[in-house]
């Protein structure tokens, strides 16, 4: 399978695909991402992942690297190179290459966008909802602005690693005795009225577009969604969990630190959001063209 990457303009071989060590992204983590899915060469939530590509990028005061219509232009290039149809699409934009300073670098310093593609497993995903998955609950360590998409995501990735050790598949993170989210995922639980609740927007959780068609799905199917924070021992009386993530779709939450939620086994509210969420997913990327033939 070859791999292919594109970088600043540039189609290479993903082992060769590399760059400049003064690129701020490298230093500062100066520079935000995107991941979005596209399911038989059709993105899946495509304005909710290039809107919030945009707000990122404002939040930092740049502006998109390129047009939206370019921007889908290169990712189809890269599918067909990569000869992929299921792809989770990875695009980094960052300040671009500049001498070490930590203010910005002079008006005109380009941006360096780098995008990659793998393949994406929707069997083996589905395999995985209907099993569930385990989350172990840590402290949130992340900066107050984490609603941004920035790469800066070292606390993640330490939560993520301390989880997996534990034999967890994700972390909780929590603040003020409330879950934020998870360390690449929103975090929801369904309690005993059947309401689904997840933690409000705002600058603790970063506004997942997984998230936001899920409240539509639920919505649409008369569910009541609650949007406010919720406890750890909330969550542990929970009748369901489930996260939600481009990566992860709408995935069952069985455990919460090693004790069932519920009856240890994805609850009912948590699939047929899932069913949901693929249906219409896949009804509206039909009605797209698609990005690779
Ligand atoms: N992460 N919260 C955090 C901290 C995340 O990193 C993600 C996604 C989400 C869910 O957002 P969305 O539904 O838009 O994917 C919530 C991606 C998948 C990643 O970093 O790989």
């Amino acid at each position: 399978m070859p791999r292919v990457a594109y970088v600043n303009g540039r189609y290479e071989s993903l082992a060769d695909a590399a760059v400049n060590v003064e690129d701020r992204g490298y230093q500062f983590a100066d520079g935000i991402y995107e991941v979005c899915l596209l399911v038989d060469g059709r993105f899946w939530d495509e304005d909710g992942h290039f809107d919030r590509m945009e707000r990122s990028l404002s939040e930092l005061s740049m502006s998109m690297p390129m047009s939206r219509p370019a921007l889908k232009a290169v990712i189809a290039a890269l599918l067909r190179k990569n000869r992929l149809k299921n792809a989770l699409v990875y695009v980094q934009v960052t300040r671009g290459v500049a001498a070490r300073n930590h203010a910005f670098p002079p008006d005109g310093t380009v941006p360096s966008i780098v995008i990659t593609a793998k393949p994406y497993n929707l069997a083996a995903n589905e395999a995985l909802a209907s099993r569930g998955v385990g989350v172990l609950t840590m402290s949130d360590q992340r900066w107050a602005r984490v609603d941004i998409k920035t790469v800066s995501l070292l606390p993640n990735c330490l939560a993520k690693q301390a989880a997996r050790e534990a034999g967890a598949f994700e972390a909780w993170l929590v603040r003020d005795g409330k879950v934020t989210e998870g360390a690449s995922s929103n975090a929801w639980i369904v309690n005993g009225k059947g309401e689904l609740i997840t933690h409000p927007l705002g600058h603790e959780i970063l506004g997942g577009i997984t998230r936001q068609t899920a409240i539509r799905c639920a919505e649409e199917m008369q569910m009541k969604v609650v949007e406010r924070a919720f406890t750890v021992a909330e969550a542990q009386r929970a009748h369901e969990a489930f996260i939600t993530a481009a990566t992860l779709l709408v995935m069952p939450v069985v455990s919460i630190d090693g004790r069932p939620v519920g009856s240890g086994k994805p609850g009912p509210v948590a699939q047929r959001l899932r069913e949901a969420y693929l249906r219409r997913c896949s009804e509206i990327a039909g009605e797209r063209p698609r990005a690779i033939a």
